[in-house]
């Protein structure tokens, strides 16, 4: 039995894939609060891996061996919500049949991960505070009153203080929530990350898909530093596993990568035939060819009236190689076109 101190904090925090300055002030904070029993507010834009760090603080603290409780207060309608969280009496109300467990009491030992927790009604706002003040509840339609012994971690992608300011957020639950906040950034904050991430899930879908990439194209890795990720790792992993389901080669080249990805990086990726010289930011050679391509490919189909036959003879392709390229780059007839 090893102990965690004996760990650096790279193994310690091994699911979580980040090297980023950011990412290690992440984990150094982790690291500082996870055996204190205080709340922690999880801050950061969707994708960014809230849950993540909601669970290394819970596996890596004090409370390890009891259980992680999730709880998505954003998907749970607000009157199931409260049973949810407080359990309720049989007979409370139509539909309790039996008596059963909240998710407050569940997490004795443990801790309750409050996803989303913006989104709980003002009713159940007012509760969540008094458990968190007394730690001690009641069930729905109960009167005997319940101990649990859990923390709380809660997240949010949303600006809490603007929610406080409109009214929509309690002030005094906002600063019970916020003791510790810990924020997530965003991918495009830690450029240095992508790299690693991209290599962590090419093996975790040639895994599972059996598939075997040995590499990326420098050039794919230009695109993906130079897009802005509004979706975050959430995106990024997406993405990855679109290229190893599509890729031909066992190298991932730009033509696998998702057409906004070419788009949304800068402008600069590609330059037209047309230039006069190369600008002095330079461009990415096969982004530009494979826009070319593509070109000359719309062409084609326009002029053959989208009979692939046709357009494929005259670009002296086979049939099959020009399907290959069409899926490749997400072309579609338009919906005029009767295929
Ligand atoms: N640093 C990371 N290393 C490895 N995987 C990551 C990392 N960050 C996020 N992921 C992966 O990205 C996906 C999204 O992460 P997660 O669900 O934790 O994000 P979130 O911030 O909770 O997003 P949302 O606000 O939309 O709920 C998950 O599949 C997660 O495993
Ligand atoms: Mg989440």
């Amino acid at each position: 039995m090893f102990s965690m101190s004996e760990l650096s904090i790279d193994d310690r925090f091994a699911n979580i894939i980040g090297d980023s300055e950011k990412m290690r002030q992440v984990f150094s904070l982790i690291e500082r609060v996870c055996d204190a029993d205080t709340t922690v507010l999880v801050r950061g834009e969707s994708g960014t891996g809230k849950e993540l760090i909601a669970q290394a603080l819970h596996y890596h603290g004090v409370r390890r061996d009891g259980p992680f409780v999730p709880v998505n207060c954003g998907a749970i309608p607000g009157e199931l919500l409260e049973s949810e969280l407080f359990g309720h009496e049989k007979g409370a109300f139509t539909h309790a049949i039996r008596t059963r467990m909240g998710r407050f009491e569940l997490a004795d030992g443990g801790t309750v991960f409050l996803d989303e927790i913006s989104e709980m009604s003002p009713m159940l706002q007012v509760k969540l505070l008094r458990v968190l003040q007394e730690r001690q509840f009641e069930r729905v339609g109960g009167t005997k009153t319940i101990n649990s012994d859990f923390r709380v971690i809660a997240a949010t992608n949303r600006d809490l203080e603007e929610e406080v300011r409109k009214g929509t957020f309690r002030e005094d639950l906002y600063y019970r929530l916020n003791v510790i906040p810990i924020e997530s950034p965003p991918l495009r904050e830690r450029e240095s990350d992508i790299v690693l991430l991209v290599n962590h899930f090419i093996d975790k879908f040639t895994n599972s898909k059996r598939k075997r990439i040995s590499g990326v194209m420098p050039e794919v890795l230009t695109c993906l530093r130079r897009y802005q990720w509004p979706g975050n790792v959430r995106e990024l992993e997406n993405v990855v596993e679109r290229m190893v389901i599509l890729s031909m080669a066992e190298e991932l080249t730009v033509a696998d990568l998702p057409e906004r990805l070419l788009e949304g990086s800068g402008g600069k990726l590609s330059v037209s035939t047309e230039m006069g010289e190369i600008p002095a930011e330079g461009f990415v050679l096969s982004v530009s060819v494979a826009d070319f391509e593509k070109k000359l490919i719309l062409q084609a189909l326009t002029q053959t009236g989208w009979v692939k036959n046709r357009a494929a003879k005259l670009l002296n392709v086979n049939r099959t190689t020009l399907i290959e390229k069409l899926k490749r780059y997400e072309i579609t007839a338009p919906p005029a076109v009767d295929q």
